[in-house]
């Protein structure tokens, strides 16, 4: 038998293999999310998370410099405040001189080219572990719009390149990019959450921030009334289409591995970049899986990032970024 077409014949050798080879995975492509605290000289290991910290900002600036030398140019910020500091509004948030405004400046003035993305939301500063403002009860979307405003244009203020709205308001990423253009900041971009599910890939972030929504029985147990289901996969492209009629100027998708199905389908209807977010429990999940020897860790996380590039992500946020960045520049 003549079998005239052969995949094989482009995989017999290295060279051939990378020739074809469609996505290629940059340290470009790198978002760092990092978490901060108060003090100097601190760094406490997440114990859900192998190799993740949360360190003071003295540290936080060490930790940027090296990031940006290995190529990873661009730092997701959040803040583990103390308990004192966190309300029902969140106004800890829009304070001048609070710790996510100080770190954004301290960034900025040590390594100026990194690019700054705050989140935008009110969790790590509600003493509920809510995204939004709580009223009789319920998550009040207009109010916490109006909250999240203040803490756009104040993280505006101390220089934030990119604001990224995790809260899933309806409505805020209009009333945000009002609000930046009335004010002058005509160049901060909004990276939208735009489809962000309610997922119990999140736990090890929340224990990270301390920022579970508190176990009460007057108020909501779970994100649901504002995080998308899971069932649901048109409601995605909803969202997105909002988001980018309210002016947002890249587009996320949130967790990552379970939802490429997702990425793939918004990449075929939008031309706007698309950020990927690898959330903590995707990271945990393979992190106990290579620390048993399960998995082999750096060819996993090349593996799993490079798929998410694959099915459509022009900029994946990921704990892995300066793992995977070391294991790139060393290739
Ligand atoms: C909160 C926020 C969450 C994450 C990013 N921003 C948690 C949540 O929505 O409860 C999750 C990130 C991760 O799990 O890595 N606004």
């Amino acid at each position: 038998m003549i079998i005239y077409s052969r995949n094989r014949r482009l995989r017999v050798s290295a060279t051939l293999r990378s020739l074809v080879q469609e996505t290629v995975l940059m340290t470009n492509d790198f978002v760092m999310p990092i978490f901060v605290m108060e003090g100097s000289g601190k760094k406490e290991a997440i114990s859900s998370m192998p190799g993740i910290f949360r360190r003071s900002l003295d540290l936080t600036i060490l930790e940027c410099k090296e990031l940006f030398s290995l190529g990873v140019k661009a730092v997701n910020l959040y803040m583990k405040v103390s308990e004192n500091l966190k309300d029902n509004t969140g106004k800890e948030s829009w304070n001048a001189n609070g710790l996510m405004q100080s770190t954004i400046k301290a960034i900025k003035d040590a390594v100026p080219e990194m690019i700054i993305m705050p989140d935008v939301a009110l969790d790590p500063f509600s003493i509920y572990g809510h995204d939004g403002i709580i009223k009789d009860g319920k998550i009040d979307n207009d109010s916490t719009n109006d909250a999240l405003v203040k803490m756009s244009l104040s993280l505006a203020e101390a220089g934030a390149d990119i604001l990224a709205p995790s809260d899933m308001m309806d409505g805020r990423v209009l009333a945000m990019r009002e609000a930046l253009e009335e004010n002058n900041f005509t160049d901060v971009g909004i990276l939208s959450y735009a489809a962000k599910y309610a997922s119990s890939f999140y736990g090890p972030f929340r224990s990270a921030l301390d920022s579970a929504p508190v176990d009460n029985d007057d108020i909501p147990k779970d994100k649901k009334t504002y995080q998308m289901d899971f069932h649901n996969s048109r409601e995605a492209l909803d969202e997105v289409y909002k988001d980018v009629a309210e002016g947002a100027d890249i587009i996320m998708i949130k967790p990552g591995m379970p939802y490429l199905d997702i990425v793939a389908k918004v990449r075929s209807s939008i031309d706007l970049p698309i950020a990927v977010y690898n959330v903590s429990g995707e990271y945990a999940m393979l992190k106990a899986a290579a620390q048993n020897g399960w998995l082999d860790n750096d060819k996993a996380i090349i593996e799993s990032l490079t798929c998410i590039k694959r099915a459509g992500a022009d900029m994946i946020f990921t704990y892995a970024a300066k793992e995977a960045a070391i294991l790139l520049n060393n290739q």
